[in-house]
């Protein structure tokens, strides 16, 4: 299977150019199945072909998707495996349709904690499609904001012990740039399924002045048409970043 363009929607005028989307409810669809957890994990991840799909007739240039967080460590050891063997074969599968449509693929998130061959997969994909010009397709594995706070402080006051940086230059700017997403612009817009209203620790400063919308559908049901009615909902919101309207 191949990714085509998204021939029926429309770019939504005033749309949101990045797209955060904190992929909730997998293990509830199962449930509601009476299938394991990981059956909806598996459906989960076809989800995401769909929606990477639609990007680029929606007029969404940046993609950021939650696949696992600092916190899913937690989960059974059942769960957890099936996850990373989940995630190496997704990788795997969808790397050559990724350079076949165009789509630049980065990861963010802690990887030293992955094992070796999903971290050499992750290493293949970004490589792959490094010249890839269409949708910024970016997975957050192991990915907690505090935990990428601390990794940029940690790199940043390394900078400042060596002399490469001086404390009275760290600002608004400089920080950014110690992040895992310091070449993408800030998500104009965070959704998450399956009716849970928290952020879980998703892209905690990138998102200061993000719209949220939590939307009930689980995650493996959230379809194009969804999101796009979604992405419509966005357009009608007036972002006003601290001022008042003129
Ligand atoms: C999200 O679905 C996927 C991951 C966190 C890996 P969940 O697994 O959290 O599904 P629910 O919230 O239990 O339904
Ligand atoms: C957030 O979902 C993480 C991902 C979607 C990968 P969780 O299901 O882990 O979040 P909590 O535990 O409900 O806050
Ligand atoms: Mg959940």
């Amino acid at each position: 299977m191949t990714y085509a363009p998204a021939a029926k929607e429309q770019p939504v005028s005033d749309g949101p150019r990045h797209v955060a989307i904190i992929m909730d409810g997998n293990g509830r669809w199962a449930q509601a199945r009476g299938r394991p957890r990981l059956f909806g994990h598996h459906a989960g991840a076809r989800r995401v072909r769909e929606i990477v799909e639609a990007c680029p007739g929606l007029g969404v240039d940046y993609l950021t998707i939650f696949a696992f967080s600092t916190e899913n460590w937690k989960r059974t050891q059942t769960e957890v495996a099936g996850l990373m063997s989940l995630f190496r074969r997704y990788i795997m599968k969808e790397m050559q349709e990724f350079v076949r449509y165009n789509v630049r693929v980065r990861f963010i998130g802690d990887r030293l904690r992955l094992e070796v061959k999903l971290r050499a997969l992750m290493d293949e994909a970004e490589a792959m499609t490094r010249d890839c010009s269409g949708l910024n397709l970016t997975i957050a594995i192991n990915y907690g904001g505090r935990d990428e706070v601390a990794r940029a402080t940690k790199r940043l006051a390394v900078d400042v012990a060596e002399g490469r940086l001086k404390p009275e230059d760290v600002d608004l700017e400089t920080l950014p740039r110690y992040l895992d997403t310091c070449v993408l612009p800030d998500p104009d817009l965070v959704i998450r399924t399956s009716g849970e209203a928290r952020i879980s620790n998703f892209l905690l400063w990138q998102s200061a002045y993000a719209e949220y919308e939590f939307i009930d559908t689980l995650w493996p049901d959230f379809s194009a048409r969804i999101f796009s009615e979604v992405l419509m909902q966005y357009g009608a919101r007036e972002r006003r970043f601290g001022t008042v309207r003129a």
